[in-house]
């Protein structure tokens, strides 16, 4: 079945209170229109055209959306959904099907579209309803003695016995191709709202013998639609549900399901431990095994198995090898390269840094543009100082070398292989393998020192 999707996304979302187009706005990181548009795609596979109509904020959201293969189609003034599917219609002959689906209903799920499509059939117009326990500012499913749908009357027009439907449009449906042109061209504009409702063409469909079906979504929130920021919070929280269920199905421990957020991608090894409050962003791989502790936000990396974080760290665009262990509190900005058993401990900041197998940096240390070698010690406060306040420097440190406490490493400047830092030096030339590289004064005791005495 050839299928055009349209998706209408001109609405202004007035009531976001915003700067950004509504259907911009996120869902679990991802815009909302980005949902709809990977729906559609799951849904149909090659056989779509995705159509996207826009308005307010035209420019921005084709801007921000321009790595997507979908026709843009602008709607100048909003005159309603049946106008807003016209201004698509020209570049939607041929196919079986028209699927009309909104930018700001962002849970819809591939398989109720699927459902709708089939229901379609090229030759049906098949609608998607839901019942809702409060049907009102909804359009109402008109149905006869038989059963058969009559109609759908938008609230604002509706009677009360007709207010009194809980069978609700939920605006996505499926229009056959060959007759959608001819329905949209009759569609007026006389009703209480002065639009063109696109609901209008149900009326036609019957008056000419054409079947309307329906169908129905999975789950409401499916078809809940955002119009506010508490509606968007709703449905936050759904799909973060969503999300953690199918995590759970996966194989990962959390524990607690109603606090993790994912705001991307997460791929997960087997047991796989994850504590409270946590927050994945972008791209970010688990392997089997790996623990995180409450609190970690981690965006864009790859933990290799075994490995354990500890609570209150923050990991962003870095790689981590197997078996390392990282914090409480640890901060692994991006370009830092652990490789296996490597150990970070608390109130270390790592920045472009590939730190060797089993090396550890373990308290209040900022290690920055080094290369550090296989079994390395740095001591407590070890600062690497890579920046001279215009240019930066790279710290190397050999493998099996000692950095005493508290010292300093002043960039460009390296330590060889077993080398040893005294505590408390500042590094300002190179020190040579195996040997101890001491610079800072020397202890002095002087004997009978007098205390000051308060005046
Ligand atoms: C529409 C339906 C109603 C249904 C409800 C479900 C019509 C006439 N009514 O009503 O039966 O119960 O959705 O939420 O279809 N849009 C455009 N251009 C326009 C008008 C709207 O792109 O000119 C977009 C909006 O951005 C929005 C969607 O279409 O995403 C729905 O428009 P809205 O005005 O909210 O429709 P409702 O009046 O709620
Ligand atoms: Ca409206």
């Amino acid at each position: 079945m050839t299928t055009n999707v349209i998706i209408l996304a001109a609405g202004q979302g007035s009531r976001m209170k915003s700067s950004l187009p509504k259907v911009l706005h996120p869902i679990g990181g991802r815009s909302m229109l980005e949902h709809v548009i990977g729906a559609a795609e799951q849904a149909l596979g090659d056989q779509n055209n995705i159509h996207v109509v826009i308005g307010h904020g035209a420019d921005q959201v084709r801007e921000r959306l321009s790595h997507k293969q979908v026709n843009w189609v602008e709607q100048i003034e909003q005159l309603g959904t049946g106008h807003a599917v016209m201004q698509a219609a020209p570049a939607c002959t041929g196919a079986n099907v028209a699927l009309v689906v909104y930018g700001d209903v962002p849970m819809i799920r591939s398989s109720t579209l699927q459902s709708l499509v089939s229901a379609c059939d090229g030759k049906n117009l098949a609608l998607l309803t839901v019942d809702l326990a409060n049907p009102s500012g909804y359009g109402r499913i008109v149905r006869d003695t038989q059963g058969a749908i009559q109609a759908i009357v938008e609230d604002k027009d509706a009677s009360p016995e007709q207010k009194a439907i809980t069978e609700t449009n939920t605006g996505i449906m499926a229009i056959p191709g060959s007759r959608m042109a001819e329905w949209l061209g009759n569609l007026n504009n006389n009703n209480a709202q002065g639009e063109y409702y696109l609901t209008d063409i149900v009326a036609m469909a019957v008056e000419e013998g054409t079947p309307v079906v329906s169908a129905r979504p999975g789950s409401e929130m499916e078809v809940q639609g955002v119009n506010n920021r508490m509606q968007q919070a709703q449905l936050e929280r759904q799909l973060q549900l969503r999300q953690a269920e199918q995590l759970m199905v996966d194989g990962v421990t959390l524990l607690d399901p109603a606090r993790i957020d994912v705001r991307g991608k997460l791929t997960t090894g087997n047991d796989v431990v994850i504590d409270i409050n946590c927050v994945f962003e972008g791209e970010v791989e688990l392997g089997d095994g790996v623990q995180i502790g409450a609190n970690c936000h981690i965006k864009n990396a790859v933990i290799g198995a075994g490995t354990i974080i500890k609570s209150s760290t923050i990991i962003e665009d870095s790689a981590v090898g197997e078996g390392c262990d990282i914090g409480p509190v640890a901060r692994l900005r991006p370009g830092t390269r652990l490789e296996s058993k490597a150990k970070i401990g608390n109130f270390v900041e790592t920045k472009k840094a590939h730190i060797g197998e089993g090396s550890k940096v373990n308290h209040l240390s900022y290690i920055g543009d080094a290369e550090v070698g296989e079994g390395v010690n740095v001591g407590a406060g070890t600062i690497t100082c890579n920046y001279d306040g215009a240019n930066k420097f790279k710290t190397t440190i050999a493998d099996g070398a000692f950095i005493g406490s508290n010292s300093a490493l002043v960039a460009p400047v390296s330590v060889g292989k077993d080398a040893v830092v005294g505590a408390g030096s500042t590094v300002t030339s190179d020190v040579p393998e195996g040997h101890l590289g001491v610079a800072r004064g020397r202890q002095r005791n002087i004997p009978s020192w007098q205390k000051p005495v308060k005046k």
